[in-house]
């Protein structure tokens, strides 16, 4: 351990889970001296934590080392830069990016970042010693510790990691493993430390967060492992957490306690993000997503009856291999029928070392742009026209930082929409009900009618 203090700059490419483990390298640095900088400019660490799961994933990290040389080489006789690649083309490129970016220091796999300060020992030796992207999930979080540095009132707080679902289209099988869930009494302990530095909202994360089947909490009657419903509420008896989300869930680990947990647990937000991916039988079946879209329909129709005004996101794919206009025309029903809150969409890319990646019926990619345009226009419609039903509701925000405006405040609606709404700053980190009187496609806004501190 050193008190010299050295600076050190994440960038977060990718996902949630990637925003958590950016987290949780900062609170393992944190020791070491390490304080968040806001510019790689003088870095004593520079850490790029990647994402694998689009196009151009790995020339986007190698053209940011590309930029980050000359400031490593400015730094050289003032300490030193070390820069590490961390995430998922870390994990599944690792060696390559050793061999063609001489400026790397270190490499370190999702699994294996709470070996950090020991990675970056070694690195200072002699440079190549530190590439580690073995799989050792259980050791990571049994060595990070509760003890993070938490930055406002809201968190992430990983419960599930890795996917057994082998989607044909996906990496994250082969770059963040086997399924595999957090034992409930670790994750209670983090959230109860998390309450108690002032956190009023978790989001759970997991790359099949609804698979989660975590070890039973010492002492509980129950046999064998919980899931998620159970664990979601466990943690809504825990005081100063007003507010519990989840992310990402697979229609085919969809049970109906969980289903039941949005009717009986108001902590629980309105808001489910639930993927489908396609429309089309045939693409579903492709794609290998073992189930079929009058399934996932059924799912989303038993979650209204549960909780009705519940808000519904997804994520699709267009121009799969083999998507015909016919296959298309269904993902467009299937989306008319849901009527999304809001909806990420993609046209599909090949990941290498996926089965999607070697089918011969590829799409060109004029037609994926085209459908890509038709559904984000239909998405577009539907998200503009949620946001607009709220005006004239009042709905609990919690407010989280303030706007970009004078006097004004950003909070989040339980439907997860951004809201802006002038307040006193002492409303930050707090509850209030605000009458919506204002719709985007991206923020409401409103005026603050009362402030209290309950959940939804
Ligand atoms: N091409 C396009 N989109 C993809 N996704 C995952 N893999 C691919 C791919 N190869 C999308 C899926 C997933 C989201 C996180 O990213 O919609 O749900
Ligand atoms: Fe990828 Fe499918 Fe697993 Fe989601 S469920 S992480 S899309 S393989």
């Amino acid at each position: 351990m050193s008190d010299a203090r050295k600076r050190l700059f994440i960038k977060t490419y990718g996902c949630q889970m990637n925003v958590y483990d950016s987290e949780r390298m900062k609170d393992v640095l944190h020791p070491l001296g390490y304080e968040p900088a806001e510019q790689p400019d003088g870095a004593d660490l520079v850490i790029l934590n990647t994402c694998h799961i689009r196009e151009k994933a790995a020339e986007k990290v190698y053209s940011e080392l590309g930029r980050l040389r000359p400031l490593k080489e400015a730094k050289a006789d003032e300490g030193g830069m070390t820069i590490a690649v961390a995430g998922c083309v870390a994990q599944a490129e690792g060696a390559e990016i050793m061999k063609r970016a001489p400026v790397v220091d270190l490499v370190v796999g999702p699994q294996t970042y709470h070996k950090l300060p020991e990675l970056i020992a070694k690195t200072h030796r002699a440079r190549g010693e530190a590439l580690d992207t073995e799989f050792e999930v259980e050791d990571k979080f049994d060595q990070l510790g509760n003890d993070r540095q938490v930055d406002g009132y809201t968190a992430f707080v990983t419960v599930q990691e890795g996917c057994d679902k082998f989607c044909t289209f996906c990496v994250v099988p082969y770059t963040r493993g086997a399924e595999w869930s957090r034992p409930v009494d670790q994750i209670v302990a983090e959230v109860r430390a998390l309450a108690a530095k002032g956190v009023r909202e978790v989001t759970l994360l997991g790359q099949n967060v609804n698979a989660f089947h975590g070890e039973a909490p010492a002492g509980s009657e129950a046999d064998g492992p919980w899931g998620l419903g159970q664990l979601v509420r466990h943690l809504a008896l825990i005081g100063g957490i007003e507010r519990i989300r989840f992310t990402t869930s697979h229609p085919r680990d969809m049970d109906d306690d969980l289903i039941n947990a949005f009717a009986d647990t108001p902590k629980l937000m309105p808001y489910f993000h639930l993927p489908v991916q396609a429309g089309s039988d045939k693409i579903l079946k492709a794609m290998n997503r073992q189930h079929t879209a009058e399934e996932y329909l059924a799912i989303i129709e038993r979650l209204r009856a549960a909780r009705p005004d519940i808000a519904i996101s997804g994520d699709m794919i267009v121009g799969f291999p083999g998507e015909t206009d016919k296959d298309f025309e269904a993902t467009m029903q299937l989306v008319r029928d849901v009527n999304y809150a809001s909806c990420f969409s993609f046209k599909y890319s090949k990941r290498p070392g996926t089965p999607g990646a070697a089918m011969f019926n590829q799409v060109a990619e004029e037609l994926k742009t085209e459908r890509l345009l038709a559904l984000q226009a239909l998405l577009n419609e539907q998200q503009v026209a949620f946001n607009e039903s709220q005006i004239g509701r009042t709905l609990p925000v919690l407010f989280e930082r303030v706007g970009r405006l004078d006097g004004q405040l950003h909070g989040r609606s339980p439907y997860l929409q951004a809201v802006h709404v002038e307040a006193p700053a002492d409303m930050i980190g707090k509850i209030g009900n605000v009458r919506i009187e204002g719709a985007s496609r991206n923020a409401l806004s409103g005026i603050l009618v009362t402030s209290e501190q309950s959940a939804a």
